[in-house]
């Protein structure tokens, strides 16, 4: 098993390395070219009218740069971002008094928006659509509903699942963008940025190694950075060429498409154990010992974008790549290797 699975690199952030790294101004954050422009635009037609940006909702895979779009947003505004998540706000309380406080124009971020409780999206409605907020106080009897102005603030919400988000909220947004995963040239670009603040010798050639296999992601391509790093330290002279960064990936057990084991787990067993598919998401979650969320959020949507797997109505069906990439024959009996 490699060290670090793909899915725990994207879950569980360095925090302080995504703190140096990130990108704080649109001229810094590379590729996603068209949803720059528009949100951009947006921004600076706000600026001249000297008011707030319209809520935004980003959506997109893990670590594609939702939060740091946020950021740049918020920055280009010159206003406030006050962060929080939709699984954090647990009661009613929680939202009044997170809106309660925000200031003229503050952006209010919202990260996995799409697991806000319903009841609590209810009270957002009003807030986002006329400033106002509805809320109840005292008890029994003496209940009674208040309404309360709020400051003109701009709601930014980020999701890995716009899918879930219920049609009410969806709509709210006046501004909805979707990030996708980046091309291998964007993502050298990422990487010889990251080189520099972090003080690696990087050849282009290395950089282009680490992009090509780094699943679209700049997280993933910012953690396997470091990793190499460390390895062209204690194995080589420090200065990362695109051999060292091979050797460096093959060790990690990334290949050369970047897919690492999990992802031929995956495709492996839909082709062995399930004969190609069609195969339910919860089947092959128990058949490969991973969460369905994390197979929908992190495994798939990659799998799916390079040709390896489809989705059908009838569940997950792998493709002639993915035989091609096991050197599996389709209708073949074929043999587990890796199960
Ligand atoms: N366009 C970009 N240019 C340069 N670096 C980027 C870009 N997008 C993301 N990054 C880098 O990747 C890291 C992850 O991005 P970010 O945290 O914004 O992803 P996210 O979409 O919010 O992920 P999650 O869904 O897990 O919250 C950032 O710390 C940043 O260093
Ligand atoms: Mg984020």
């Amino acid at each position: 098993m490699p060290e670090q699975k793909i899915s725990e690199v994207l879950a569980k952030p360095d925090a302080a390395l995504e703190m140096t790294l990130r990108p704080s101004l649109f001229s810094e954050f590379t590729g996603q070219a068209k949803v720059k422009e528009r949100l951009e635009i947006t921004v600076a037609a706000a600026k001249q009218r000297h008011e707030a940006i319209d809520h935004v909702l980003l959506s997109g895979p893990p670590g594609l740069g939702k939060t740091t779009l946020a950021h740049i947003l918020a920055k280009a505004m010159g206003a406030n971002l006050k962060s929080t998540s939709g699984p954090t706000i647990e009661k009613a309380g929680d939202l009044a008094g997170l809106l309660t406080n925000l200031e003229e124009g503050d952006v209010l971020f919202i990260d996995e928006i799409h697991r806000l409780q319903k009841t609590i999206e209810e009270y957002l409605y009003p807030a986002m659509e006329d400033f106002k907020l509805d809320i109840i106080i005292d008890q029994g009897p003496n209940a009674r509903s208040v309404r309360l102005n709020l400051p003109r603030f701009t709601l930014i919400g980020a999701t890995t699942r716009s899918g879930l988000l219920t049609a009410p909220l969806l709509t709210r947004f006046p501004i909805r963008e979707r990030l996708d995963y980046y091309q291998a040239d964007q993502l050298q670009q990422i990487i010889v940025r990251s080189a520099r603040l972090l003080n690696v010798e990087i050849e282009e050639k290395g950089a282009r190694e680490i992009a090509r296999r780094s699943r679209g992601t700049p997280r993933i391509s910012n953690n396997l950075l470091r990793r190499v790093r460390d390895y062209a330290q204690v194995r080589h002279e420090g200065r990362i060429t695109a051999d060292i960064a091979d050797k460096a990936l093959a060790m990690l057990e990334i290949d050369e498409n970047g897919l690492d084991e999990m992802d031929k787990r995956i495709l492996e067993t839909v082709i062995v154990k399930f004969g190609g598919g069609p195969v339910g998401l919860s089947s092959l979650s128990v058949a490969v010992g991973e969460e369905p969320d994390t197979l929908e959020e992190v495994y798939e949507p990659y799998l799916i974008m390079e040709g390896y797997l489809k989705r059908t109505p009838q569940g997950r069906v792998a493709t002639e790549s993915s035989y091609n990439k096991l050197g599996l024959k389709p209708g073949g009996k074929n043999q587990p290797a890796l199960l």
